[in-house]
Parts: C-alpha cells; sequence; structure tokens
C-alpha cells in the first residue's frame, strides 16, 4: 500500500535543502533581518510577476486583508461583501477594522456568486472582497461591473492565487488592492509566516507602506497609526529565490490537476473543478477540491488505503460557526460543504501518486 500524504511540510525544505541552507545562513551572518535588501528586491520582482505596479511584504495574509481595507479607505460602520466559503480570515480582517463582513453563497466554482453579491449591496456597502479560492479567480467581468455601477470599492484575497490569472490578468490586480499569503502550504510557501499586498494606487502603495511599519515613512516620522507587520527578510530572501522556478511549480500543478481530471471524469457521483484549459482563467490549483457523494466515507476509504485528504475551514463556512453570530442560510455553500473533498495537490506529489489515488477513488464507487 503506498503512503501519500496530504501535504508534506519537510518535502517543502528537502526540495532544494543546500540553497535554502545557504540563504539563511547568509541572512544570519549579516545579520540582515528586518526590511533589508531581500525584501526589497523580492517585493519588485513580486510586482513583476503579478504585472502590478507595486508590492509590499508583510506579516501574513491575514495582516495583508487587514493593511489593504484600511489602506483603501475601508474603516468604522463599512459593510464588506465577501463569499462565507472562504478561511475566515477573509471575513475576520473585515472585523478588525470595524467594518462588517456580509457573507455571499458561492457558485459551482466555489468561488463568490455575483449575484448573491448584488442582492447584499445595502447602503452601507463599501466594497466587494472575493476570494479567489483554492488557486481560481473569481467571475471578476461581473464582480468588477457591480462595484463600479454601485460606487463600490473592488478588494481580491488572493492569499490562494498567486500567479491565477482570469483573461490574462493575475488575480489581486482587478481592484484598490489584492492580498497574498505564504504560508508554508501555499503555492509559494515560505518557512514559516508571510504575507503581501498588490496594487496599482501610488497613495495606497504609501498607506500599506506606513501601516506595515507603526504608521513611519522614510525619515522615521510617525504619520499615522499603524502596525508592526513586516516581512521578515529571513523569508523575503527564501521567496525571492522560490520566485524564480515559481513558474514552472505551477506547470506541475496545472499538470496534475489534468491527470486528476482525466482519471475522475468518468465518475458521475463527483463533481471535479473545472479543467486547466478553461477559456477565460488560468488556475494555479492552489487545492484540487471535488465534490463528492457520500464523502465521508470516500474519505474514510481512501485513509485506509494511505491517501490523507482535507475537508477545508474545519467542515464549516464561515456564516456557519456559531461563535460568530450569523443567522442567515446560504444554500450553495452549505450543500458543498456537505460534499467538499481536497485530494493531494502539490509538487511533491507524482504522477503516479495521482494514478493511486485516482484508482482507490474509482475502486471506492464501484
Ligand atoms: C483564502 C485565505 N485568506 C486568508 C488567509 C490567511 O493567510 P495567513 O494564514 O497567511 O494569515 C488564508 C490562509 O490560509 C487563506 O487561504
Amino acid at each position: 500500500m503506498k503512503k501519500i500524504p496530504y501535504f508534506n511540510y519537510k518535502a517543502l525544505f528537502e526540495a532544494d535543502k543546500e540553497k535554502f541552507s545557504d540563504i539563511m545562513i547568509s541572512v544570519a551572518e549579516r545579520g540582515a533581518y528586518i526590511a533589508c535588501e531581500e525584501l526589497a528586491e523580492f517585493e519588485l520582482e513580486l510586482a513583476k510577476f503579478s504585472g502590478c505596479k507595486y508590492a509590499v511584504g508583510v506579516a501574513d495574509g491575514t495582516a495583508a486583508i487587514i493593511i489593504a481595507l484600511k489602506a483603501g479607505g475601508v474603516g468604522a460602520g463599512d459593510e464588506v461583501i465577501v463569499a462565507s466559503h472562504t478561511m475566515v480570515a477573509t471575513a475576520s480582517a473585515c472585523a478588525w477594522i470595524g467594518a462588517t463582513p456580509i457573507l455571499v453563497d458561492c457558485l459551482d466554482d466555489h468561488l463568490m456568486d455575483p449575484k448573491s453579491a448584488k442582492k447584499a449591496i445595502t447602503k452601507k456597502t463599501k466594497a466587494i472582497m472575493p476570494t479567489q479560492l483554492n488557486g481560481r479567480v473569481s467571475e471578476m467581468n461581473e464582480i468588477r461591473d457591480l462595484c463600479k455601477e454601485n460606487n463600490l470599492l473592488l478588494f481580491e484575497d488572493a492569499a490562494q492565487a498567486l500567479g491565477a490569472k482570469y483573461k490574462g490578468q493575475c488575480a489581486g490586480t482587478f481592484g484598490v488592492a489584492g492580498t497574498i499569503s505564504f504560508y508554508p502550504a501555499k503555492t509559494l510557501g515560505c518557512f514559516g509566516d508571510g504575507g503581501a499586498v498588490l496594487t496599482n494606487d501610488e497613495e495606497v502603495y504609501r498607506k500599506i507602506k506606513l501601516l506595515r511599519d507603526h504608521g513611519r515613512n522614510e525619515k522615521g516620522e510617525v504619520e499615522c497609526w499603524g502596525l508592526n507587520s513586516r516581512l521578515d527578510n529571513i523569508q523575503a530572501a527564501i521567496l525571492l529565490h522560490k520566485l524564480k522556478s515559481y513558474p514552472q511549480a505551477i506547470e506541475k500543478r496545472r499538470a496534475l490537476a489534468h491527470a486528476y481530471n482525466e482519471q475522475l471524469s468518468m465518475i458521475p457521483e463527483l463533481l471535479l473543478p473545472p479543467a486547466p484549459e478553461n477559456g477565460d482563467r488560468y488556475d494555479i490549483y492552489q487545492n484540487y477540491e471535488i465534490e463528492a457523494a457520500k464523502r465521508d466515507e470516500l474519505k474514510k476509504y481512501l485513509a485506509d488505503n494511505g491517501v490523507g485528504t482535507l475537508i477545508q475551514w474545519g467542515g464549516k463556512a464561515v456564516h456557519q460557526w456559531k461563535g460568530l453570530g450569523f443567522n442567515l442560510s446560504l444554500p450553495r455553500t452549505e450543500k458543498l460543504f456537505e460534499r467538499c473533498l481536497m485530494l493531494p495537490m502539490n509538487t511533491s506529489l507524482s504522477f503516479e501518486d495521482v494514478q493511486y489515488i485516482c484508482e482507490k477513488v474509482r475502486e471506492f464507487y464501484n
């Protein structure tokens, strides 16, 4: 029996052990821990990669959302429309700046439903922030139009979608600002926490830089209340190196997704993610999330056969966590959480692994 973990954290370091060791030693020997040259270089390269003007490294993907919203002018009393099928961080970031997250439903592609977002607009709505989930970009034409028609700001939680595209444009670059997470299991992961904000707006960029460093400008003068939310230089140095081979990492994920789709498409009990070749979208497959009949039995069958799987977000959408006090029904999202399951998807996975997993899935349904 094969043993295929859902995610192999140790393999992240093993993949390029000597180079990573050299990078960390070099940073430590120079004492170059905070806001040094690797951070500045990484920010330039990240902006170039995403096709936007500015990228700012911050402490993590959650802080990135808080800072982006605040820099973009969202604050106390505002409502921000987000999908309930997201990590709780998307909504909690709104709450942390005194805004109210308004949760809406998703579509069959598991991303924000623009019609559900439209229905949620009120006089207090200030912004819409779709989550570009699982490495896929939402229906941005419709969401952008909705923002324009209603004079709303557009933000993107692109924590899971660095390099994913919609009509050739990268996730995180459609609105006022977009946010990225470099959590280790992300498509571009560092060895701890890390995040970034992307923007094309010079004034927003300036505010983001102030907010991530105690409100201080380049001269060290305090201009506003801020946070300590800088991306550590050691993480920036690792990310700068990993970014060089990131396009190949994306291609491997896309090839793995293609293999899954080919080998699972004949099973009527499954709803698969869109295939890599799908019109306007270029997906990077942060996750390979299926919907499955008898999901819990399938999960157990795969575990008994050595395959690790995951039900995202602890098995609940944001509005389903009682402690958060929401009282609403989002039928498509709720149905999704009865059926969703993530199969292994990462660059340490082999095509033989995918073949084995698919064999076991087919065996289960037969
Ligand atoms: C969609 C989404 N938003 C926000 C975050 C928060 O990022 P971080 O863990 O870096 O704070 C994550 C990370 O898991 C995420 O997947």
